[in-house]
C-alpha cells in the first residue's frame, strides 16, 4: 500500500489524499456541492424522508411576517451556504422597506439555481451572488455595506450541523466578528430526535441521497483524474449516539483501490471499510441559543417545529 504524496499535486489533491490516509478516511462534505451535487440537494429537499427541509419551510413561511419585522433595518441579507434559497423567500418578502441581498456559497452551480429561485422577490432592492467559503464571502459583503446598512446573516437548513461542535462555534465566532453592534444572525438547527426517523431522511428509498453521496467520488474522478470505481461503494447512513450526529459513508464492497495521480498517491480499502463523507450534528433547541450566547450574540428570538423539530433563532450582535 503506497501512501505517500508527490511535491506537485494541488491544494485539492493534498486534501483529498490527506483524508483519505487517514483513520477514518474521510473526504470534505464541501466536495458534495458541485453542479450534479446542487442539484441532487435540491431533489432532496423535496423527499418525503427529508423532513428538515419541510419543516423549514413551514417554519419561515408561518413566522415569515415576525421574521421580517424583527430584523434591523436597512437590512441587507447575507445568506451562508445558501443553496437555491427558495425557502428564504417568505422571510424576505416580509423584511418591511426592502432589502439587498448576497448569496454566499461554494457551488457556482447553487448561486444560479438561487438566482433564479429569488428573482423578483417583492422588495428586493439588490441581489448579489459570491462564490466562496462561508466567512471569506461574508467578509467580502461586509467591505461593501453602504453607511448606515445593517447586515443580518442567515445560516439555515442543517448547515450549521456539518461542522464539528467545534468548529460550529469557531464559525459562529467568526461571523460574530464580521459583523458590527446592530447587526443579526438568523440561524437554523436541525433538533435531536428519535434516530429511527433520521436514518430514512439520509437513505431515502428513491436513491437520491446515495446518488448525492458516490457523486463526491464522480467528481473526484472528473477534477483529479483520480483513479476508482465509484459503482464500488455502497451509500451508508449512520447515526453516531455518542456524538449525536447522523454520518453518511460510502462503504467498499469488495476490496476497492483509489489512487490521486495528481498528489502521488494511492490507497486500497478492505471490503466493508469505509470513507466518512458528511456529519450532521443534532442540537437541542437550548444548545443553539447556547451556541450563539458563546460566540458574543444576544438571542431575540426562536421559533421551533413542532412535525420535525427544527429552530429558527434569531441573534442580535450588539
Ligand atoms: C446542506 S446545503 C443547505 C442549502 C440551503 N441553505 C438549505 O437550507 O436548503 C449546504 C449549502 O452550503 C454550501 N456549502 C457547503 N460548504 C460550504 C462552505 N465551506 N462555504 C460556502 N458554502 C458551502 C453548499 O454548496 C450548499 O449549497
Amino acid at each position: 500500500m503506497i501512501e505517500a504524496a508527490s511535491a506537485e499535486g494541488t491544494a485539492l489533491a493534498w486534501e483529498v489524499a490527506a483524508g483519505l490516509n487517514a483513520r477514518p478516511r474521510v473526504l470534505p462534505c464541501r466536495l458534495l456541492y458541485d453542479s450534479v451535487g446542487s442539484a441532487l440537494f435540491e431533489a432532496i429537499t423535496l423527499l418525503p424522508e427529508y423532513g428538515l427541509a419541510r419543516a423549514d419551510r413551514k417554519l419561515l413561511r408561518q413566522h415569515a411576517a415576525a421574521i421580517g419585522a424583527a430584523l434591523p433595518r436597512p437590512s441587507v441579507v447575507v445568506e451562508l451556504g445558501a443553496g437555491s434559497a427558495r425557502k428564504t423567500r417568505p422571510v424576505l418578502a416580509a423584511i418591511p422597506g426592502g432589502f439587498a441581498y448576497t448569496a454566499v456559497d461554494i457551488s457556482p452551480e447553487a448561486v444560479r439555481i438561487c438566482r433564479r429561485a429569488l428573482a423578483e422577490t417583492p422588495g428586493m432592492a439588490a441581489w448579489r451572488g459570491v462564490v466562496a467559503e462561508f466567512l471569506p464571502g461574508l467578509e467580502q459583503a461586509a467591505a461593501e455595506r453602504r453607511p448606515g446598512q445593517r447586515l443580518t446573516v442567515f445560516f439555515l437548513g442543517g448547515t450549521i450541523g456539518n461542522l464539528s461542535r467545534d468548529a460550529a462555534a469557531g464559525l459562529l465566532r467568526g461571523i460574530h466578528a464580521r459583523l458590527a453592534p446592530g447587526d443579526a444572525l438568523l440561524l437554523g438547527t436541525d433538533l435531536e430526535q428519535n434516530p429511527a426517523r433520521l436514518l430514512p431522511a439520509y437513505d431515502d428509498a428513491a436513491g437520491v441521497t446515495a446518488a448525492f453521496n458516490r457523486n463526491l467520488l464522480v467528481r473526484l474522478r472528473r477534477e483529479l483524474g483520480a483513479q476508482m470505481d465509484p459503482a464500488g461503494f455502497a451509500h451508508e447512513a449512520r447515526w453516531n449516539a455518542a456524538e449525536r450526529r447522523m454520518e453518511m459513508h460510502l462503504r467498499a464492497v469488495g476490496e476497492q483501490a483509489i489512487a490521486i495521480p495528481e498528489a502521488g498517491f494511492a490507497c486500497r480499502l478492505a471490503d466493508g471499510e469505509s470513507i466518512w463523507t458528511e456529519a450532521s450534528y443534532k442540537y437541542t433547541a437550548q444548545e443553539t441559543r447556547h451556541l450563539g450566547a458563546t460566540a458574543g450574540f444576544e438571542v431575540v428570538a426562536q421559533w421551533r417545529g413542532e412535525e420535525w423539530p427544527a429552530a429558527e433563532t434569531l441573534f442580535a450582535r450588539n
